[in-house]
């Protein structure tokens, strides 16, 4: 007698944290328009686009990132390309940081990276393939007055891609980071119009970019025309950071 198993939809499985909106949903929208099956976690908002599939998970809460890992991988089989994107700042100069300034950005955006890489490693090992990419900033190796946590969080990004790459670089699974510089978005909509003048002042390419031209970065070092890329820095920020 033959059983019916319901088979996942053709195109990769794809997670990417923070997709609801900003570079995260831009990114989601560029791995759906290749044809991959895309997932994306929010917190509270759940409107998205159609072809997009939402879970809730909070990048400080391994439970919840387990909990929605558990749904993606029912919808649309094992994880094959992850995007760790959720990223928070409170900036302020070092005098005034609190420990829970520092603590809280980092566990959002270093350990909320490391949480999601754990939980989607097991599947990619049993796979036999990945790509992780991770979203970085220009701040983590060119440095920010005010940005403290948030740069120490994004360099340390840095630090979990080149150690993966040497753990699992002979898997199949490459791990990257792209590092945005000045990006359209909420994020940087938030800053001071100064901030913004000084930053727009210091760009080679004389403006910020949009989520669109992260993207599409993002999908290209996840798919099969960088598979001989793994532990790279690629930066997205108009010549911004250079030799940094
Ligand atoms: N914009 C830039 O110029 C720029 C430059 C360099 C790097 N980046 C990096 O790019 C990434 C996206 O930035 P963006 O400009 O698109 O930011 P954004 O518009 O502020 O969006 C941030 C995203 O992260 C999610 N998020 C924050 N904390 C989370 C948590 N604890 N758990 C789960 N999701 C969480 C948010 O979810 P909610 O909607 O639920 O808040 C939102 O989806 C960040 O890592 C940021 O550091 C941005």
């Amino acid at each position: 007698m033959s059983e019916s198993v319901s088979t996942p939809p053709p195109g990769r499985s794809v997670l990417v944290t923070g997709g609801n909106r900003g570079i995260g949903l831009a990114i989601a929208l560029a791995f759906v328009a290749n044809g991959d099956k895309v997932a994306v976690t929010y917190r509270s908002s759940s409107a998205l686009p159609s072809g997009i599939l939402g879970v809730q998970a909070d990048v400080t809460d391994a439970a919840s990132i387990d909990a929605a890992f558990t749904k993606v991988e029912a919808e649309h089989g094992p994880v094959e390309v992850l995007v760790a994107n959720a990223g928070i700042t409170k900036d302020t100069l070092l005098m005034r940081m609190s420990e829970d300034d520092f603590t809280s950005v980092v566990d959002t955006n270093l350990t909320g990276a490391f949480r999601v890489i754990k939980r989607a490693s097991k599947g990619m090992i049993r796979l036999r393939k990945g790509r992780i990419v991770l979203i970085s900033s220009v701040v983590g190796l060119y440095g920010s007055a005010g940005q403290v946590n948030y740069a120490a969080s994004k360099a340390g990004l840095v630090g979990i891609a080149r150690s993966l790459t040497r753990e699992l670089g002979s898997r199949n699974i490459t791990t990257n980071v792209v590092a945005p510089g000045f990006i359209n978005t909420d994020m940087t909509a938030a800053l001071a119009q100064d901030t913004q003048k000084q930053y727009l002042a210091t760009i080679p390419a004389g403006r910020f970019a949009s989520a669109e031209e992260v993207a599409n970065v993002v999908r290209w070092v996840a798919s099969d025309e960088a598979t001989y890329i793994s532990g790279a820095v690629i930066p997205v920020d108009g010549g911004l950071g250079m030799g940094h």
